[in-house]
């Protein structure tokens, strides 16, 4: 079997650009999987999405320094290119945007995106200045590769939801597209944090997904109270060694806490040894058989 071509290696925000701009005159549809690499099956999985959407795929690979809180977690975030890039050739891949720092934020920059009350909880309380970081450079992104269509993992639940605000906000004209959490065979969600976890602790971080589990068997079969369900999470997590950041079941727009729902997200964050975690779960009073896959 042939080898496909390698894909261009953009590196600058005009140079994308102008790609960008000759495809559209070509009238072909670009889409954007914007990651910050050591990619894995997850990400594949959005690249297959966007190849499914449009006739041309960048992948972005940055790693952004204004979402990270700490300097010493920026630090040792993986940074893998060759093995990206040669994932991205396998997988067909048009462009490889990776950009250096200076260039996505010359001269320092001091222009920063402010998202709303959606970025305040859970993930935003604990990374202060996460999301705007976030929210910023996708943002960038977007003004660079000015794609038609954008695919991002709904591991990053509340990221997601940040993201589709901001589109919203800022009329941003790509079309957002969430795809489900890729999980290994034990239920842990894919993430390129978890190459940091020892056996024990990538063992004990299962628990995050059976326990979620848990929580959806208890909401059918039992009546105890969501609190109850809730507070069961915690418990099973803290056992097994996590410590908790939050656990929470909310409305899967507003990120609210709900009581009364039909459906509604659980969101988890805990962290292993030094590895911190985040997963979700769509929580069905009357489950469809697609539950377990998100
Ligand atoms: O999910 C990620 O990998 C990052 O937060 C993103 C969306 C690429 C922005 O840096």
């Amino acid at each position: 079997m042939t080898m496909p071509s390698a894909p261009k290696i953009i590196r600058s925000v005009r140079e994308l650009r102008a790609w960008s701009r000759a495809q559209r005159l070509e009238h072909r549809r670009i889409a954007l999987v914007p990651t910050m690499g050591a990619l894995h099956d997850g990400h594949l999985a959005l690249i297959d999405i966007a190849q499914q959407h449009c006739e041309r795929t960048v992948v972005s690979i940055f790693v952004n320094p204004t979402q990270f809180n700490e300097s010493a977690d920026f630090a040792s975030y993986p940074r893998t290119f060759d093995v990206d890039a040669a994932q991205c050739q396998r997988r067909e891949v048009d462009v490889i945007f990776a950009p250096t720092a200076e260039e996505m934020y010359p001269n320092g920059s001091r222009t920063t995106i402010r998202v709303g009350p959606i970025a305040t909880r859970w993930e935003g309380e604990h990374r202060p200045g996460h999301f705007d970081g976030v929210a910023t450079i996708v943002a960038k992104l977007f003004l660079a590769c000015e794609p038609d269509v954008a695919v991002f993992g709904t591991k990053d639940f509340q990221q997601l939801a940040v993201i589709r605000q901001v589109a919203l906000d800022l009329n941003l004209p790509a079309d957002i597209v969430g795809v489900p959490t890729i999980r290994e065979p034990d239920g842990l969600a894919m993430s390129s944090r978890n190459v940091r976890l020892s056996n024990d602790q990538r063992q004990a971080a299962c628990t995050i997904f059976r326990a979620m589990n848990e929580a959806q068997h208890l909401l059918t079969d039992t009546s105890q109270s969501i609190e109850d369900i809730r507070q069961h999470v915690v418990n099973e997590i803290e056992m097994s060694g996590g410590v908790i950041d939050y656990v929470a079941i909310v409305d899967p727009v507003t990120l609210e806490p709900i009581e009364d729902f039909s459906e509604a997200q659980m969101l988890v964050a805990a962290t292993f040894g030094t590895v911190r975690l985040i997963d979700n779960l769509r929580l069905r009073r009357d489950p469809s058989p697609t539950f377990g896959v998100r």
